[in-house]
């Protein structure tokens, strides 16, 4: 690999030419990564829903022709001037948002909401010059938040890179780079429920049930998942998931069925649906007291969270988190230990898996909710 150091790499990338139109298999050109970036070789990625929204491009800006993709796993290839964290060879997971350690948000135990490397999903350039390391014949093509890991080769600034145990297999452990360890943050690091407590969990998509699996770790005793999909009960008990509520089945509003079924509510719930409704209803569905709950899902631009201020005030708590509060850096590693200790388990998440050549069946896949987690293998 040191024969590359410094020149143009030409591989393949899986390029979005226009919104929701299949992804085309391209060679592209590769620059060598800048100061403070870092180029590496995608061994793995997988396909998460911000990757097919953003595909869609349904409401947003449309920024095309794009390279998606943001969980992965790979290898340094190469680094930028200034690089002192990471070497070639090194194993590392790309994080849609990252960690400058010098902002005040980095700075705090209590944020990773850091200012200069947050999720940006209108800049398709890298940081340093405004420009895109991509191209097709001297053509830019732009980057998809700082990570762009449907390509072979990508370059990526080194805030946004977790350096992991190289042991651990990447074909496993890439699924922590975006939805797994956001929705088992959001149990492990924010709801923190006590041992022997009682958990909703509200969608029961990948992202939901990595928040099940956060709230089996913690040693809750009653799991209740919420979906209005009900094929999604069979597949979560592997979740630890005890109980199944389907909104649509009852005639009254979901929080009240949670709080007859446990005697006043629920002592944390989860949401990870993105409707608005559903945040009310995990809102409302915890007990009085002591209950918490954590909103995870990205609602609609005009959605608008209404509750009726008494539920605050018999002491609820409502929270939010992004990236399930982990600072990229500084805490992934040691969530892919907790995989390696078998302490967390991966494999249940991965339900697919395809070559680089067939992308867009991991697409098809998400697109019909038949996949939690497609793996895409670039070799
Ligand atoms: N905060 C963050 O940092 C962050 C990071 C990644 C993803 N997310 C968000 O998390 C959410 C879940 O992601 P996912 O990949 O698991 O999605 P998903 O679509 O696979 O799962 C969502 C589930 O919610 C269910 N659902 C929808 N409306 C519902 C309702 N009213 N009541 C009950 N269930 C309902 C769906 O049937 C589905 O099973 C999304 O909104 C996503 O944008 C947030
Ligand atoms: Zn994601
Ligand atoms: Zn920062």
């Amino acid at each position: 690999m040191a024969g590359t150091a410094g020149k143009v790499i030409r591989c393949k990338a899986a390029v979005a030419w226009e919104a929701g139109k299949p992804l085309v298999i391209e060679e592209v050109e590769v620059a060598p990564p800048q100061a403070s970036e870092v180029r590496l070789k995608i061994l793995f990625t997988s396909l998460c829903h911000t990757d097919v929204y953003f595909w869609e491009a349904k409401g947003q800006n449309p920024l095309f022709p794009r390279i998606y993709g943001h969980e992965a796993g790979g290898i340094v290839e190469s680094v930028g001037e200034g690089v002192t964290d990471l070497k070639p060879g090194d194993h590392v997971l790309p994080v849609f948002t990252g960690e400058c350690k010098d902002c005040a948000h980095c700075k705090s135990e209590e944020s990773n909401m850091c200012s200069l490397l947050r999720i940006n999903t209108d800049r398709g350039v890298m940081l340093n010059d405004g420009k895109s390391r991509f191209s097709i014949k001297g053509k830019p093509i732009y980057h998809f938040v700082g990570t762009s890991t449907f390509s072979e080769y990508t370059v990526v600034h080194v805030g946004c890179l977790a350096k992991i145990n190289p042991l651990a297999p990447l074909d496993k452990v890439c699924v922590l780079s975006c939805g797994i360890s956001t929705g088992l943050g959001a149990t492990l690091n924010v709801a923190k429920p006590p041992k022997g407590s009682t958990v909703a969990i509200f969608g029961l998509g990948a992202v939901g049930l990595a928040a099940a699996e956060g709230a089996r770790i913690a040693g809750a005793s009653r799991i209740i998942g919420v979906d209005v999909n009900s094929n999604r009960f069979e597949e979560a008990k592997k979740f630890g998931v005890t109980e199944f509520v389907n909104p649509q089945h009852h005639n009254k509003p979901v929080q009240e069925v949670i709080a007859e079924m446990t005697d006043g509510g629920v002592d944390r719930s989860v949401e990870c649906t993105g409707n608005v409704d559903a945040m009310i209803s995990a809102f409302e569905c915890v007990h009085d007291g002591w209950g918490v709950a954590v909103l995870v899902g990205v609602p609609h631009k005009e959605a608008v969270f209404k509750t009726h201020p008494i539920n605050v005030l018999n002491e609820r708590t409502l929270k939010g988190t992004f990236f399930g509060n982990y600072k990229p850096r500084t805490d992934l590693p040691s969530v892919v230990e907790k995989y390696m200790n078998k302490e967390l388990e991966l494999e249940k998440f991965i339900t697919h898996s395809v070559p680089f050549s067939k992308i867009n069946e991991a697409f098809e896949l998400m697109l019909k909710a038949e996949s939690l987690r497609c793996i895409i293998r670039m070799e």
